[in-house]
């Protein structure tokens, strides 16, 4: 496409959301614009309001059901991706997140051993060594976001991935920016940075395979490249690293960034927590997920018609499931919209997905998490926000960009 069709077609879009948004006042428009980055949960209950599915602008559906997105999530005719297609050029390849089985499976079973809780529970002593570092080196004022939310699952990938102490920044910038893109191209610029990065990234990743054919060591990328031509086509591996590396960066971020958001709005949870830092963690987790999920939607396509709630979804047409709607689906939790720590269990909460697509890498996000969240405590119970809070400028990705503090 060329400089000028591009810009013109992001121009269009960016118009007619604004003319959908403010004018026609649609829901799922207003979610792209400074209301629904304000405030998505007000959005979504006047969704709910008007049923469980809605008709999306574009010919598609929305649902904010937290039974109706667990079963189109779990559901094997619908898909990620249309039947028979494969990716665009102009795409990024998102290896398996964005395949449907038999190769979904099949690339998914190699990834998985890498993040099962055993597996996961040993990286606890290097996540809790970094957290360490993080705080000794942040001063009496800092920024939670840069200074230790970041950092945390940065630090953590690379090493999995066997990224080698001097090009770990480099890898964490380059796919910082690639992941941060996954939320839709802001303008020219951007897309131009972007596409130059990840020649870079993928260069890295070419270095890095290349030495690990040659001198393979205890890490992810040696047992990928253990097992090419044979379970994972040479083409198909660096994908495969781009997206574990960038998975898990503005997610976890995001989680880490959303939970001390949410404990400093409500003091009297932040000091229950404090005076039991390795009892409740766990659980301040768990409530950030559901109350405010980093990952706000994702959606499916059905492969065949479906009928679901009373109508039929016609082959091609997409669903887009609300995570952040979902979880505070009053047919599921008793007081959807209080952060509570001491819920009950009522219900899964969708903020990983469900189905054959449930996050890879939960085990180790949870882990990070509740340890991030566990130490801080320990070591800075006086806490306190300490100026604005700016939120990002993305949609289906939810967390502040900046969270100055002091204590
Ligand atoms: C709080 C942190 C995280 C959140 C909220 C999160 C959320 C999600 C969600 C919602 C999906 C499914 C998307 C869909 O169904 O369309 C997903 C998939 C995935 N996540 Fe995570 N994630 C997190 C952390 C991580 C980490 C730390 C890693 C790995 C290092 C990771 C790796 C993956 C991978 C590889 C997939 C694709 C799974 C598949 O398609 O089968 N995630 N994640």
């Amino acid at each position: 496409m060329s400089t000028l069709s591009f810009a013109a077609q992001l121009w269009r879009q960016r118009a007619d959301t604004l003319r959908a948004g403010y004018l026609r006042r649609d829901p799922i428009a207003r979610l792209q614009l400074r209301p629904g980055r304000q405030d998505p949960y007000a959005i979504y209950e006047q969704m709910r309001a008007a049923g469980p599915m809605l008709p999306t602008r574009f010919g598609n559906l929305a649902t904010t059901s937290h039974h109706i997105c667990d079963s189109v999530l779990r559901d094997r005719r619908f898909g990620v991706r249309p039947a028979g297609t494969a990716g665009r050029d102009d795409e990024f390849d998102l290896s398996f997140l964005d395949m449907n089985p038999p190769d979904h499976t099949r690339l998914r079973r190699l990834a998985q051993p890498a993040f099962s809780p055993k597996a996961t529970a040993a990286y606890r002593e290097r996540i809790e060594n970094t957290v360490h570092t993080l705080l000794d080196r942040a001063g009496d004022r800092f920024d939670l976001v840069s200074a230790y939310a970041a950092p945390l699952p940065i630090a953590v990938i690379t090493e999995l991935l066997g990224v080698p102490d001097a090009d770990a920044e480099e890898f964490a910038r380059y796919g910082m920016v690639i992941g941060g893109a996954l939320d839709g191209i802001r303008g020219l610029r951007h897309a131009a940075r972007l596409a130059a990065d990840e020649a870079k990234l993928r260069a890295l990743f070419e270095n890095l395979i290349d030495l690990r054919r040659r001198e393979p060591a205890d890490d992810i990328v040696s047992r990928l490249v253990a097992v090419e031509g044979d379970q994972i086509k040479p083409a198909e591996l660096l994908p495969m690293c781009v997206l574990l590396l960038i998975a898990g960066f503005e997610t976890t971020t995001n989680l880490i960034g959303n939970a001390v958001l949410a404990l400093q709005r409500h003091p009297a949870w932040w000091r229950a927590l404090c005076d039991d830092p390795v009892g409740l963690a766990p659980q301040a987790v768990e409530e950030t997920l559901r109350y405010d999920p980093p990952v706000q939607r994702t959606s499916r396509v059905a492969l065949e018609p479906v009928e679901l709630g009373g109508r039929v979804i016609h082959k091609g047409q997409w669903v887009l499931t609300m995570i952040g709607g979902a979880n505070r689906d009053p047919e599921v939790y008793a007081r959807p919209g209080v952060f509570d720590l001491a819920r009950e269990r009522e219900a899964d909460h969708l903020a990983f997905s469900s189905g054959i697509h449930y996050c890879v890498g939960q085990p180790l996000a949870r882990l990070e998490a509740t340890i991030a969240l566990q130490v801080l405590a320990e070591r800075r119970p006086g806490l306190r926000l300490a100026g604005r809070v700016r939120r990002r400028n993305a949609t289906t990705i939810r967390g502040p960009l900046r969270l100055p503090v002091a204590g």
